[in-house]
């Protein structure tokens, strides 16, 4: 018996293929990567990506997500990454700020017309504000003042109207380099 498992163990070590159990856990998408999360299936959708997955474009939102700053999309539409549990997330596909540029690095209309318009300040509530325009102009390509200003987002650097001017260029198709 002693002579059979040195000899499995021998094969193995020659093929250098190493056993792994398969643990059960949470698959999703961020970014176009797939990840299994086997820890609590409580954990929040935002402290997974900040604090496994150092996706730290997303932001703290308050309790709720109540200032936007915590956006992403899942399966394209804007959601709370506070309010998220990984449980409710299993097979769904997640784009996180840091996704939204294409993988030649050439960055999203709407990150390029935010940089036009000027419209970040110190920053912490932009990739929100990226993420919910990108929301909001595949809901309604042409949006006016009145649709950007019923978006949850706040910027407390004042940016809203250059916020507004950005979101408006994107859909007007008017960007520098996109
Ligand atoms: S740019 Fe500072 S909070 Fe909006």
């Amino acid at each position: 018996m002693a002579r059979v498992q040195a000899q499995v163990l021998s094969t193995a070590q020659e093929s250098g293929v190493v056993a792994e159990k398969i643990r059960d856990g949470i698959d999703l998408e961020v970014n176009g990567e797939r990840f299994r999360h086997t820890g609590d299936p409580q954990m929040p959708l935002l402290w997974y990506l900040r604090d496994v997955l150092r996706l730290t474009g997303t932001k703290y939102g308050g309790e709720a997500g109540e200032n936007g700053a915590d956006l992403v999309l899942v399966d394209g539409k804007a959601v709370s990454a506070i309010t998220q549990p990984l449980a409710k997330l299993a097979g769904k596909a997640v784009t996180t700020v840091e996704g939204l540029a294409a993988n030649d690095g050439s960055l999203h209309p709407l990150q390029q017309a935010f940089i036009d318009e000027d419209a970040i300040g110190c920053g912490y509530c932009t990739p929100g504000w990226l993420i919910a325009g990108v929301d909001l102009l595949r809901r309604k390509p042409q949006p006016d003042d009145g649709d950007i200003d019923q978006l949850p987002n706040l910027c407390r650097c004042g940016c809203q109207t250059r916020v507004r001017r950005a979101i408006k260029r994107a859909a007007a198709g008017k960007v520098a380099r996109a």
